[in-house]
């Protein structure tokens, strides 16, 4: 039997404020969580929704030193650009608040304090790296050196990112220091443990016993941690950004990341309502985080094990953990910048934020991971968003304007049909709040959508536009039935496109029905006077997404070149064979194809010593006309060579770049033909 709650506390994972959020955290975490969220607003519960940006941990400093500026500029910058794209999507937190915050600061150092207190802590001394020349302990990703897996260059102390081989700093094969590049040393330092052992029984009993009905990657994980057998987990490190450490001799050390940021979600509450507590220590409160897969282990088994320790808090019901997006068959990777951008895709798209919502949704990854297919996303908006819910709503009212001036007509006698149809309406209403209520979205979404099918299968099959020239009662039956379909779909779909439920709502000139409307077929009464259609959906074409696919390439291009090793070395040469080289400034005056031969250019340089002719393989990098007029580099004492009966007489020289692109080599400005390279 499940629990009747009172009020319900929704956690959304707190994104790193050291990067925009891309199409992956959206799919994860963001979109399912606003869904639920919204849902359970429209059935007038008592919900908040908590979230803001994780504004400590290493990632961070190491962008700032990068970027020659402070920790602190950087989460400024991050955490705008992220609030901002989160409100323009829709996605309705009742509050985005962040971890440097001083609430948090406060409520982080207490939550610490009690448990130091209450001697939940094991403080421990071990032998740490510490870079003996810029005086610093050093995080496992401030030391790097070669993979001990792979033989990489430049691997973390945690992670080789060439391999992907997750290491530790002891394993690195010539470890050096990011801040001096000095060799580490091995330094004593106290921590504060967390005993997460005391907790195993605790863990099982609430998770694998009690907890049976978790998505099967979330129990999945908690039951491999848990019969691996449990450790104490270090809460604090050496480092200078952070919450500091609230007890004596903690100079220099600061709670780590992944103890302050859940308690954000705390914080965040407290900042947005002084009745936190009821929502964080009463049994009658349903605690729900939805996170990513990679943060399975913080949410259901470190932080659980910290709010027990504490004693005052409640522990959550579930934990919807979505797998991994991909894009375009390839793991998205912030680093690579092989990612959407929200905040881009938001300047892209303007006006398309539903779309966004809509194909997330439908393709998140809520059993296996899935990937994000640009001409998928086309598809969906075009068969789908457009020709299915748009058109279906843009039927119903453009022909209520057109036979009644707008005016909703009165309902007559139903037919059978008439009555199926009203009877299917119901029963996908009890599947979309299953759907919901048991964090199956894309499922729910099929739901919402099943609305639409129906109207428009309706229309089809009732074909109105006919039937008004023999039985015009009938036609009124028809369209107030389309009518009411239509204000039902604007409940359905607003968890998921919120902004195109308000249109509708505009549209239809009407207040917001509440959830427990949905189904009803007398929503609109008759005689209700409708507002202006719109067109719901736009297409998208081709070129929009090409433009999309054309970025990835450029990126794919650049990370491609990133990788690409220099070949090795050639044999030494002497000067004196230096010498026997004659490069020479020199013009392209003419420039033309060969005829019959794909690569082949012949063309007419001015070398300063003399006008000749110079046959290159270049046809299918250069047209003629962009060669024409353009100074070079030509090795004037090559041997001459015949090509299709045609002497060559030197080379031009080229670089090839990694994409495979030839690139002219020109000097850097404009200098005399014959000019001596040497
Ligand atoms: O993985 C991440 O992006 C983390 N910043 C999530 C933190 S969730 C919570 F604990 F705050
Ligand atoms: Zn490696």
């Amino acid at each position: 039997m499940s629990k009747d709650f009172k009020r319900y506390l929704i956690t959304s994972a707190l994104p790193y404020a050291n990067g925009p959020v891309h199409i992956g955290h959206l799919a994860g975490v963001y979109i399912p969580s606003d869904i639920y969220t919204r849902y359970l607003r429209l059935r007038g519960r008592d919900v908040i929704s908590v979230c803001g940006s994780d504004e400590h941990g290493v990632p961070i400093t190491i962008k700032a030193k990068k970027e020659g500026i402070t920790p602190q500029q950087v989460v400024d910058r991050y955490h705008a650009i992220i609030k901002e794209s989160f409100e323009k999507l829709g996605i309705s937190f009742d509050i985005y608040s962040r971890t440097s915050s001083p609430v948090h600061a406060e409520t982080a150092s207490a939550f610490f304090r009690k448990l130091y207190d209450d001697g939940k802590f094991v403080e421990q001394t071990t032998e740490q790296f510490y870079d003996e020349e810029a005086k610093s302990f050093l995080a496992d990703r401030y030391i790097v050196g070669t993979c001990p897996k792979c033989g990489a260059e430049g691997a973390y102390g945690d992670q080789c990112e060439v391999c992907g081989s997750t290491l530790s700093p002891d394993e690195l094969v010539n470890p050096r220091s990011t801040l001096s590049g000095a060799t580490p040393v091995k330094r004593e330092t106290k921590h504060w443990y967390l005993p997460l052992d005391q907790y195993e029984q605790m863990l099982r009993e609430w998770i694998l016993e009690g907890h049976k009905e978790w998505r099967s990657n979330v129990y999945g994980q908690c039951k491999s941690w848990l019969d691996g057998g449990l450790l104490p987990r270090a809460v604090s490190r050496d480092l200078d950004w952070g919450i500091p450490v609230p007890v004596e001799g903690a100079e220099g050390k600061v709670l780590y990341v992944w103890f302050d940021a859940p308690i954000g979600y705390i914080s965040a509450t407290k900042e947005l309502t002084p009745d936190w507590e009821k929502y964080w220590k009463s049994e009658d409160t349903k605690l729900v985080h939805f996170i990513g897969k990679d943060n399975i282990v913080f949410h259901c088994i470190v932080f659980p094990s910290m709010l027990k320790a504490h004693g005052e808090y409640i522990l959550p019901e579930n934990v919807p953990s979505n797998e991994f997006l991909n894009l375009e068959g390839r793991k998205i990777s912030t680093s690579k910048n092989w990612a959407v951008w929200l905040h881009e895709y938001l300047v892209d798209f303007p006006g398309k934020e539903d779309v966004l919502r809509y194909v997330l949704c439908a393709t998140a990854p809520e059993t296996k991971d899935n990937d994000f297919i640009w001409k998928d996303f086309q598809a969906r908006n075009n068969n789908e968003l457009v020709a299915v819910l748009g058109n279906f709503v843009n039927r119903a009212l453009v022909l209520t304007k057109k036979y009644y001036d707008g005016e909703v007509p009165a309902c007559g006698e139903l037919t059978d049909y008439d009555r199926e149809t009203i009877a299917e309406l119901s029963t996908i209403k009890a599947s979309l709040e299953s759907n919901i209520e048991n964090y199956r979205f894309r499922e729910a979404l099929k739901d919402a959508m099943n609305f639409a099918r129906i109207g428009n299968k309706y229309l089809a099959d009732c074909e109105p536009w006919k039937v008004i020239k023999s039985d015009a009662e009938r036609v009124k039956t028809i369209l107030n039935i389309a009518l009411q379909i239509t204000a039902n779909i604007a409940i359905a779909i607003e968890p998921f496109m919120p902004f195109s439920a308000s249109k509708i709502l505009k549209m239809l000139d009407c207040e917001a029905f509440g959830w427990e409307s949905l189904g009803a077929m007398d929503l609109l009464a008759a005689g209700h006077k409708i507002g202006e259609p719109s067109l719901l959906f736009e297409k998208i074409e081709d070129a929009e997404i090409q433009k999309q696919l054309d970025r990835l390439d450029a990126i794919e291009k650049q990370n491609k070149a990133a990788e690409v090793k220099a070949e090795p070395q050639k044999a030494e040469c002497s000067f004196d064979d230096f010498q026997k080289i004659d490069i020479r400034v020199s013009t392209i005056l003419e420039a033309e194809k060969l005829p019959k031969t794909k690569k082949l250019l012949k063309l007419t340089v001015d070398t300063g010593i003399d006008k000749r002719t110079i046959v290159s393989g270049i046809a299918e990098h250069f047209s003629p006309e962009e060669l024409i007029g353009k100074q070079v580099l030509v090795l004037v004492n090559l041997a001459p060579r015949d090509f299709k009966g045609i002497t060559s007489q030197g080379m031009i020289l080229m670089a090839e770049d990694a994409t495979g692109e030839l690139r002219l080599l020109q000097p850097d400005k404009k200098t005399n033909n014959g000019a001596v390279v040497g």
